[in-house]
């Protein structure tokens, strides 16, 4: 056994692990990134870049397809899947080298394999130990599925979906959140059929209902079909297919199932717990530091219960290592933290829905709703949508919901306006370049403010 020490010894090379990493080596610190893959982790190679990089070959396909409606001519022929792939991956490959050259240029030790927390500070791999004064935890998470639905097969997870090599006449996909939207409308933008099975009412029902609402609507004349409120029973394949069945006896036939329910924390078989790292339903504990029960053992990115987003992983992981490193950063609250879906319309938020709104300040909120066909730069780009915001009665914003093509972009001015606090009324005077999506946001907050221009 060869012991190595370090100040920080963080285990998991992902978006929260990578970066600890490089704030604390920029701090001075000397780190030791432990990683069984390839630094990046799912967000780089399994999740949001190789994902979006598909979303974007959907959304050309969709152009060339819509060409004639611009006065361009242009026919669609179809997808390529090797060349999608060869696309995808060489986006991926890029940034990866970009990043491993950046972990170098910063003197960060890369372990490649598979850590195991210790007692005292210390992670093993294989016959190493490598000591901490402190040990940031990032092992990420990974692709949940329900009792009894085995994975494998024409049974995929995003990342099956992800690697498939052909493009599918026939998918249903289990689960109406972020991912089952995502690939819904990927698989739709290349042609197939598409159902999706929600449990609940809506799809993406963690957002303002305004949002979920339209998202159906715009699925509905993608001609994406989604059955929602209804559970999912069982699914049995073959050579040919799979065929789906629902708890209110109906059946479902297709190419493949993709399911879309969720990622658990990868924290089994780790070691955590033997270490006094308490586990609370596999979630790490953390107090509001990102400590665990275990000093000097810190957690970040989806092992953390909250939003399993790559940019909060970044956050924590920062935050986390300025603290290591005697700084006093400030903790941001979850409700800060902007969300996007990708998917065509895509579906972007910061801050409470009007529901959460009214439980924690009951009658005093306002809210706006501004639609996207009252917006020249939408119309001219044929997208539809809406903008909704929500504020405090004579107080502050405290959400902003958005549905179209390209809004996406936009989240970030929400973000601002809930992070400070703004008031419309704050922001009213503030004008935004005409002709762009973004006056859609300035016109819902001249409506909260009192003084609508473009809207009654
Ligand atoms: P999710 O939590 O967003 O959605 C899962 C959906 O499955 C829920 O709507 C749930 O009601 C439904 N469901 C659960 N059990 C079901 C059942 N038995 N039958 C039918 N429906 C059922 O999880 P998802 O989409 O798997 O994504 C995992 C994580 O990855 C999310 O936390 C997400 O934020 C993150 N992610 C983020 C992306 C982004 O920011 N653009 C892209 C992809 C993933």
């Amino acid at each position: 056994m060869t012991e190595h020490t370090a100040d920080l010894v963080v285990l998991g090379g992902g978006s929260g692990g990578y970066a600890a990493a490089i704030r604390a080596s920029e701090l001075g610190k000397s780190v030791v990134l432990i990683e069984q893959d390839k630094v990046g982790g799912t967000c780089l190679h399994r999740g949001c870049i190789p994902t979006k990089a598909l979303l974007h070959t959907a959304e050309v396909a969709d152009h060339v397809r819509d060409a004639a409606k611009v006065g361009v001519g242009a026919s669609f022929t179809g997808i390529d899947p090797a060349a999608v792939t060869a696309y995808r991956e060489g986006i991926v490959a890029k940034k990866f080298k970009g990043l491993e050259g950046l972990l170098k240029a910063r003197g960060i030790t890369v372990v490649t394999g598979s850590g195991r927390l210790l007692a005292d500070h210390g992670v093993a791999v294989g016959d190493d130990v490598y000591r901490g004064t402190d040990v940031i935890l990032a092992t990420g998470s990974y692709s949940r599925s329900l009792p009894g639905l085995e994975l494998g097969g024409r049974v995929l997870t995003s990342e099956g979906a992800l690697a498939l090599e052909v493009v599918p006449d026939r998918v249903v996909i289990l689960g109406g959140g972020v991912i089952g939207v995502e690939f819904a409308s990927v698989w739709r933008s290349f042609g197939a059929e598409v159902t999706i099975v929600e449990a609940l009412d809506h799809l993406v029902p963690n957002e303002d209902l305004a949002l979920s609402k339209g998202l159906e609507r715009a699925f509905r004349k993608r001609g994406i079909t989604a059955k929602l409120g209804i559970r999912f029973a069982g699914v049995t394949q073959s050579d040919a297919g799979v065929q789906v069945s629902l708890e209110d006896g109906s059946t479902i036939d297709a190419d493949y199932l993709l399911v879309a329910v969720g990622r658990g924390p990868a924290t089994a078989d780790l070691g955590f717990e033997d270490a006094d790292v308490t586990l609370d339903r596999s979630f790490v504990t953390v107090d509001e530091r990102l400590q665990t029960s275990a000093a000097h053992v810190w957690a970040v990115g989806d092992i953390v219960p909250g939003l399993q987003l790559a940019h909060r992983s970044f956050q924590q992981g920062i935050f986390v290592a300025e603290q290591i490193a005697g700084l006093s950063p400030v903790a941001v609250a979850e409700t800060s933290i902007p969300r996007v879906i990708y998917s065509s319309p895509e579906v972007a938020s910061v801050g409470l829905t009007e529901a959460q709104a009214r439980e924690k300040h009951g009658d005093a909120v306002a809210t706006t709703e501004f639609n996207l066909a009252g917006n020249g730069k939408s119309e001219i780009i044929g997208t539809a949508g809406l903008v909704k915001v929500v504020r405090v009665t004579d107080g502050p914003i405290v959400g902003v919901h958005l549905l179209g093509d390209r809004v996406g972009e936009l989240i970030t001015e929400g973000q601002l306006a809930v992070g400070w606090e703004a008031h419309p009324e704050d922001l009213a005077p503030l004008i935004h370049a005409h002709p762009t999506q973004s006056e859609a946001l300035g016109e819902a907050f001249l409506a909260l403010a009192g003084k609508p221009l473009h809207a009654l």
